[in-house]
């Protein structure tokens, strides 16, 4: 069984956890934001999710396993994979899919991913976005939740 746990409802461990991650080299490398987060600044950004209605961070975790953090930032999706697991994109994909079109009832999904992230612009064409813009570094791609 797979589930979304909110990042308001983190106990303790998994906080930490999710910090690790983002400071993570194979994963901050593709933020916007590349400096090492604090715990303090950590735990202030899980605490403004509280009263931020246009944001939704989860961790996904299957089981006894943590697979990766999704999140929705109006009509922006956020993924990354727990670095040490291999091939859980299309899990993470699909709920954060499931979360925007089902339960927010967004018409469309947005992505921005940098040009040299080829795992992340395989992952969003396996499952239908569509380049719709780019600038030197960075394409737009898009999900119509009507065309899927
Ligand atoms: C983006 C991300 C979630 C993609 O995860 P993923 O689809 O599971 O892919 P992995 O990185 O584990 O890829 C392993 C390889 O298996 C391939 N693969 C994964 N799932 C596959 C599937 N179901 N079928 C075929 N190939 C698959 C991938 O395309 C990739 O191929 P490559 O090595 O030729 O690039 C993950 O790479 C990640 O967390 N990256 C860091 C954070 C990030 O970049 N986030 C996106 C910001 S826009």
């Amino acid at each position: 069984m797979c589930e979304n746990i909110n990042f308001i409802d983190l106990n303790e461990k998994e906080i930490e956890l999710v910090l690790s991650w983002r400071n993570d080299e194979r994963i901050k490398k593709w933020m916007h934001t590349r400096e090492d987060i604090s715990l303090a600044s950590h735990l202030k950004f899980i605490e403004s999710l509280k009263s931020d209605t246009s944001k939704d961070y989860f961790l996904v975790k299957k089981e006894d396993e943590y697979l990766g953090v999704i999140d929705l930032n109006r009509d922006f999706l956020g993924i990354y994979a727990n670095p040490d697991k291999k091939r859980v994109g299309d899990v993470l994909l699909e709920r954060i899919i499931a979360f925007a079109f089902r339960d927010k009832k967004l018409p469309l999904l947005k992505a921005e991913v940098y040009k040299e992230n080829l795992s992340a612009i395989k992952l969003y064409k396996r499952f239908g976005f569509k380049v719709k813009d780019e600038d030197e570094n960075i394409l737009n791609m898009e999900l119509e939740n009507e065309n899927r």
